[in-house]
C-alpha cells in the first residue's frame, strides 16, 4: 500500500515535474477543444510520459530454442487432461488476449472462478501471478494452470505428461534443443512456457508513440482523455500508473485493491481475493488492478467478468467502485462529465497492442 502511494506521487512528479512555470489554471481535461487552448503547459498530456523500460532477463544461451517450443506447447491442446484446451484456448487473440467467456471455462467444460487476463507484458509482475497474486513466478503459473482445472492434466500427473509430450518425434527435437541431456519433466515445460509468455511484450500502443514524443499518436480526444485518466480522474495514480498501467507490474509483489466488484452478495459468496494468500483481513476481496493495455479489446471486464461493457466498467471506477466493508478509500466519485468519460475512453482505445499471437505449427 505505502510503495503504491509512492509509485503514485513519483508519477504525479513525473507528469508534472519539468514545468517550471507558475501553473495558471488547474488542468480542464475533456471539457472540449476550446478550453484545451487555454491550459496546454499544465495539462499532464503534455508533459513528459513514462515509457515502458525492457524486460530484464538473466543471460540464457538456450533462450530462443525454449521460446520456440514455449510457443509450440502455448498452443497446444494435447497439455490438457482431455485434448479439449490448449493454454491459447482462454488467451486469444480476438479477446485481446484475455478471455472470452464472464469466467473462463476450462478442461471438460468446468466453469472456473475467475475471468481469465489479458497476458500481454505478463511477465512484467514481480512475484505476483493470477489476480490474487498467489504464484510467485510465470513457471508456477504455468504448472497452476496446466495441472489445475484451465488445463485439468491433474497435478500429480505433470512430470508423466511432460515425458509423454517429450516422447512425440517432433516435440523431442525441440525439447533435445531447448533442454540438451536434461531429462524433461514439468519444471521443463513450465519454463518453456514462460520463455514464451516473456516474449509477450505490448510496448508499441499509440500512447507508447506518444511517450516517445511522436504527439500526432493520440489525436485531441485522447489527449484530453490522457488529462482526464492522470488528473481529475485519478486513474493513473494509485492503481493505473503509466507505463505499465497496473501499479502491481514492477512492484514485487504485486499491489491489491479491493474496488468492490463481487462483494454485492451474500458474504459467503464472496471471492475473497488476496485475503486467500496473505491472510490478512484488509486483503479482504482485493485484486491485482489489471494492466489497461488492450482493456478495449478484452470484455468482459474484472476479475469475475461481470461487466460487459467498457463503458460500464469506467462509470463503477470513476463513481467510487461497489460500497462494501474493505473498499479501498483510493477510490471516490470523480464527477466525471459524460464528456470527459467519452474522452477517457477514447484515450484508452490508444492503449490497444498491435501485436498478436502467431500461430505455430505444433510438431
Ligand atoms: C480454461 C481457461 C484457461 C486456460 C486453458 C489457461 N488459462 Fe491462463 N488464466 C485463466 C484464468 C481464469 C486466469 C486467472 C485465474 C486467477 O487469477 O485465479 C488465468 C491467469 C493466467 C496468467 C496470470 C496473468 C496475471 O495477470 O497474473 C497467466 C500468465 C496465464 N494464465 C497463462 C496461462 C498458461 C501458460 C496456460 C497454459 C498452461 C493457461 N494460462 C491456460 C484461464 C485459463
Amino acid at each position: 500500500m505505502k510503495r503504491t502511494f509512492v509509485l503514485g506521487l513519483a508519477i504525479t512528479a513525473a507528469v508534472t515535474g519539468g514545468c517550471k512555470k507558475k501553473q495558471a489554471a488547474p488542468p480542464q481535461a475533456g471539457s472540449g477543444a476550446a478550453a484545451q487552448q487555454d491550459v496546454p503547459k499544465t495539462r499532464p498530456s503534455q508533459q513528459p510520459l513514462p515509457q515502458l523500460p525492457d524486460l530484464e532477463l538473466a543471460a540464457d544461451p538456450k533462450r530462443a530454442e525454449k521460446i520456440e517450443l514455449g510457443h509450440a506447447l502455448f498452443f497446444d491442446q494435447r497439455l490438457s487432461g482431455g485434448n479439449d484446451r490448449a493454454c491459447y484456448s482462454c488467451h486469444k487473440n480476438e479477446d485481446g488476449n484475455g478471455g472470452h467467456d464472464p469466467v473462463a471455462i476450462g478442461s471438460g467444460d468446468k466453469p472456473l472462478t475467475r475471468h481469465a487476463p489479458v497476458i500481454w507484458n505478463v511477465a512484467y509482475f514481480k512475484g505476483s501471478f493470477y489476480w490474487d497474486g498467489r504464484a510467485k513466478t510465470l513457471e508456477d503459473n504455468a504448472k497452476g494452470a496446466w495441472g489445475g482445472p484451465n488445463m485439468n492434466a491433474g497435478k500429480d500427473n505433470l512430470d508423466k505428461k511432460a515425458a509423454e509430450l517429450a516422447a512425440i518425434p517432433g516435440y523431442k527435437k525441440l525439447f533435445d534443443a531447448a533442454f540438451p541431456g536434461t531429462e524433461i519433466k514439468a519444471d521443463q515445460v513450465a519454463n518453456a512456457l514462460s520463455e514464451y509468455e516473456r516474449t509477450l511484450i505490448c510496448k508499441d500502443t499509440a500512447y507508447d508513440k506518444y511517450a516517445a514524443g511522436d504527439k500526432a499518436a493520440l489525436d485531441d480526444q485522447q489527449q484530453r482523455g490522457l488529462d482526464v485518466f492522470l488528473g481529475k480522474g485519478q486513474c493513473g495514480m494509485t492503481c493505473h500508473a503509466p507505463p505499465y498501467f497496473s501499479t502491481a507490474m514492477g512492484a514485487e509483489g504485486g499491489v491489491y485493491f479491493n474496488v468492490g466488484i463481487g462483494t454485492d452478495q451474500p458474504e459467503d459468496k464472496v471471492d475473497v481475493g488476496r485475503t486467500k494468500v496473505s491472510n490478512r483481513p484488509e486483503d479482504w476481496a482485493a485484486f491485482k488492478p489489471p494492466s489497461l493495455r488492450n482493456v478495449t479489446k478484452s470484455p468482459p471486464y474484472f476479475h469475475n467478468g461481470s461487466v460487459a461493457k467498457l463503458e460500464d466498467a469506467v462509470k463503477i471506477m470513476a463513481t467510487g467502485g461497489i460500497a462494501n466493508k474493505n473498499k479501498n478509500p483510493a477510490l471516490a466519485d470523480r464527477g466525471l462529465t459524460d464528456a470527459e468519460r467519452a474522452d477517457l475512453i477514447a484515450f484508452l482505445g490508444g492503449l490497444e497492442c498491435p501485436g498478436k499471437l502467431e500461430e505455430p505449427k505444433l510438431p
